[in-house]
């Protein structure tokens, strides 16, 4: 039933973007676009990597999801980016199979996608994003 999920994006939470990019580029990645998500008080640098991407993530604020994990974790991979055809009917369909849902609703990402957190006491204390590309 339905199809096959793809990989969007793996999310690692640095302190300093342009430091981070340094580094992975030094690994072999390029950086292909910097963006702000204000809705998420992040500042996000995408550097694609085979069919997927690592999102590199400094908070714009301290007192943002990303902000606390740098505080409490010191940074390092935040959550696994699912890409789904329709997130309305994945928010769904997780809901009634009893998912904990951090959004019952998508908010705004990247380049106007629309994403939804699943909360990670629900998949094992891996935090799960589903992302809706724009069309
Ligand atoms: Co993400």
């Amino acid at each position: 039933m339905g199809i096959q999920l793809q990989l969007d994006h793996l999310g690692i939470a640095v302190a300093n973007l342009d430091e981070a990019i340094g580094v992975y580029e030094a690994l072999g990645l390029r950086c292909s676009h910097i963006e702000t998500v204000q809705e998420q008080n992040v500042r996000t640098a995408t550097l694609p990597l085979g069919d997927t991407n690592l999102e590199l993530l400094e908070p714009t604020v301290a007192d943002s999801s990303i902000g606390k994990f740098l505080a409490t974790r010191g940074g390092g991979l935040h959550h696994i980016a699912l890409q789904v055809e329709n997130i309305e009917e994945k928010l769904l369909e997780l809901k009634t199979l009893g998912f904990r849902l951090i959004d019952e609703t998508p908010r705004i990402g990247l380049g106007g996608s629309r994403i939804a957190f699943i909360h990670p006491k629900s998949t094992f204390n891996t935090l799960i994003e589903l992302v809706q590309r724009g069309s």
